[in-house]
């Protein structure tokens, strides 16, 4: 598989993806970066592990269709058969979505189905959870409710605040995304009638 990463923002997720996919055994190549912000850190990161960096501004762009059209002209140009969202902060149309259904993904920082949208970790301190996690999904047009791949498990533990919180559970994303995406590059997490199906996981 040749996959692209889309971020907006530092890319520790994308970094994290990249230095697995460079495993000699790992099935699939990151051949793209990009961002739709241009000043994303990512790009440069990316750039130095020689990996291709693209940024299409969306503030260039009218209509968030014709953001999108030079979003899958770009992935199509390049031969890119499956997306990887990390940290992208638009929203993406019915129509991008169904085109890529089944070959694209997101990871999210909560517990999904709890606490989809941003800021999800103020909103578990305040709902006194006491676990909170990551999660990696299939992407469907309604926001953070695709079927989930894999998830992770942190403890909220006293005297946490966001940032604490934040870290905690980004660690745990730095190892569940590249996990996430060997077991559907494997065919061992599989989209099938809307469900993940998953084969020799446990
Ligand atoms: C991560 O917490 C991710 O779960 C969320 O946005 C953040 C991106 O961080 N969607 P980074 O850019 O990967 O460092």
């Amino acid at each position: 598989r040749r996959i692209a990463i889309l971020i907006s923002g530092r890319g520790s997720n994308m970094v994290s993806l990249i230095e697995a996919a460079s495993a000699a055994d790992f099935p699939a190549d990151i051949a793209l970066v990009l961002s739709n912000r241009p000043d994303a850190g990512g790009l440069e990161r990316a750039r130095q592990a020689g990996i291709e960096a693209l940024s299409i501004d969306h503030k260039a762009y009218s209509t968030r269709e014709s953001f999108e059209e030079a979003l899958d002209a770009a992935l199509s140009e390049r031969g890119i058969d499956f997306i990887c969202l990390a940290g992208f902060m638009r929203v993406l149309t019915p129509w991008f979505v169904e085109r890529w259904a089944g070959r694209m993904v997101n990871i999210h920082p909560s517990l999904l189905p709890l606490f989809r949208g941003t800021h999800t970790h103020q909103r578990a301190l305040e709902e006194g959870v006491l676990v909170h996690g990551c999660t990696v999904h299939f992407v469907v047009p309604e926001l953070d409710a695709g079927p989930i791949v894999a998830q992770a498990v942190v403890p909220v533990v006293p005297g946490d605040t966001e940032d604490t919180l934040a870290t905690r559970v980004l660690a745990q994303e730095h190892t569940l995304y590249p996990q996430a995406l060997r077991l559907i590059c494997e065919g061992r997490a599989r989209l099938d009638g809307g469900k993940v199906v998953f084969a020799d996981v446990w």
